[in-house]
């Protein structure tokens, strides 16, 4: 198939590369000369273990290619696929502006018979509304179809070329037969619905996740209070099959470019409809709090007072094997501390260029290694669980440290790590894991 994909964002870019992988003709489009000149020559505009190598491979064969002539790329493509970003506008809602535009280009050259997909997580009815668009200014037939992306970062690949499932909302029969065949090869459980619930059902798989998320942080602040484990708890709920294990990790919320985005425009979108979605706002009210709870960790530690202590941050980025810092917990966490007066000694594997741009540079001393980091601080936060923090000696660390005070926002380090250590250690829900931090658990009564 001949595959115009128009945004190299995340989903674009992943989506095309996989396409070609796939052996269809494919060319990604964007109009960012940065991005394209990076993406020309090689390179790849964000960091996903992977997909450099498959764009160089997709490329090679012939497959693949940028430009940033979205006319030129649309006029042969059977299937054009609309991945530009929706990003929130200060309500909450998706600014459709870039979906909009991508629209109204796309129909001047399209050919007759292509399929326009929206990619891009767009609220309900905005299919309908692209469709509208390409018929102010083309009378060529074609087809729209809502195709919605489930891939995360860090393992985007893997989830585009072996999906859970794939969903198509389609008003056309034919279109969406088209469509599933052009998934066929990655999997069976090919969905084909109508437009409105293929665009509802994103927004639906993300609120409950995230809902996941922070109903086990909830349970994890519970924990701290009765004496429980969180991590105890959740293995036994996840061997329930109707619960499962994924997405019951309790630490300091989630952030990233989708949940808390997609979160507030489904609570948006419900208020469209005069519907007040009270559970979702509770989901993320406790998102907003759960960070909270590494700041207010160090306050009681230092007696309310950070003003003239040094904290090391270990991980900025929003989940690890992502440059992604959009929404981590990490601004929030040391906004607060260097805004009490704290200075915070920061490293990340990968992201810290992406945080400094976004967070500045007042209070913060950027270190180029881990141990850098925690070298002469009062205090360590874990904020992502990267895999070279878990390889960390904790005997060591403690020496590295002014003082052996760790804050693990990510419940990375176990019972064996912490053995034979003088750390005033903190983790989320597990308080018979915390040393000198350790409250003792209330007598229960009822
Ligand atoms: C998410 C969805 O998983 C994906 O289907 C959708 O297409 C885009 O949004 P992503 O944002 O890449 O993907 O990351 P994900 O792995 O889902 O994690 C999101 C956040 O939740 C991270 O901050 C992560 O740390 C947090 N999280 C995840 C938890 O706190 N606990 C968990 O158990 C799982």
């Amino acid at each position: 198939m001949r595959i115009a994909v128009i945004g190299t964002g995340y989903v674009g870019l992943v989506s095309g590369i996989c396409y070609a992988e796939l052996g269809h003709s494919v060319v990604c489009v964007d109009k960012d000369p940065d991005k394209l000149a990076t993406l020309q020559a090689g390179g790849i505009p964000i960091y996903e273990p992977g997909l450099k190598e498959l764009s160089a491979k997709g490329v090679a064969a012939g497959r693949l290619r940028y430009t940033g002539d979205l006319a030129e790329a649309v006029r042969d493509a059977e299937l054009v696929v609309i991945a530009v970003g929706t990003p929130p506008l200060p309500s909450g809602e998706a600014d459709l502006v870039y979906i909009d535009a991508a629209a109204l280009e796309i129909a001047d050259s399209l050919r007759a018979g292509a399929i326009v997909a929206v990619k891009s997580t767009v609220p309900v009815g905005t299919n309908e509304r692209v469709q509208g668009l390409i018929r102010t200014r083309t009378t060529v037939p074609f087809d729209s179809v809502s195709l919605p992306e489930f891939l995360r970062e860090g393992s985007a690949i893997r989830d585009t070329l072996e999906p859970d499932r794939v969903v198509i909302g389609a008003e056309s029969r034919e279109a969406a037969e088209k469509l599933a065949s052009l998934h066929r090869p990655l999997t069976r459980n090919i969905l084909i619905t109508d437009l409105r619930s293929a665009e509802l059902l994103k927004y639906a798989s993300n609120a409950f996740l995230a809902t996941k998320i922070s109903l086990i942080n909830e349970i994890a602040n519970i924990c701290e209070k009765v004496g429980a484990d969180v991590s105890q708890v959740a293995e036994g709920m996840g061997l329930d099959r109707r619960i499962g294990p994924a997405f019951l990790q309790a630490g300091i919320g989630y952030g990233g470019s989708c949940f808390p985005k997609d979160t507030r425009a489904l609570i948006q979108i419900a208020g469209h409809v005069a519907y007040d979605f009270k559970l979702l706002r509770s989901v993320v009210e406790v998102n907003r709090e759960q960070r909270l709870n590494v700041v207010r960790k160090l306050e009681t530690i230092f007696d309310g007072e950070l003003r003239g202590k040094t904290v090391a941050v270990w991980g900025l980025s929003f989940k690890p094997n992502t440059d992604d810092v959009r929404e981590s917990p990490a601004l929030e966490i040391m906004r607060r501390l260097t805004e009490a007066g704290a200075r915070v000694r920061a490293y990340d594997p990968v992201a810290m260029p992406n945080f400094r741009k976004l967070f500045g540079d007042e209070g913060v001393d950027w270190c180029d290694a881990a141990e850098e980091a925690a070298s002469g601080a009062d205090a360590l936060c874990l904020l992502t669980e990267w895999e070279e923090f878990a390889r960390e000696d904790l005997h060591k660390l403690q020496t590295i440290l002014k003082r052996p005070i760790l804050i693990d926002g990510r419940n990375l380090f176990k019972e064996e790590d912490l053995k034979g250590t003088s750390f005033v250690y903190y983790s989320i829900g597990r308080p018979s894991l915390n040393q000198g931090v350790r409250e003792k658990a209330p007598l229960l009564q009822y």
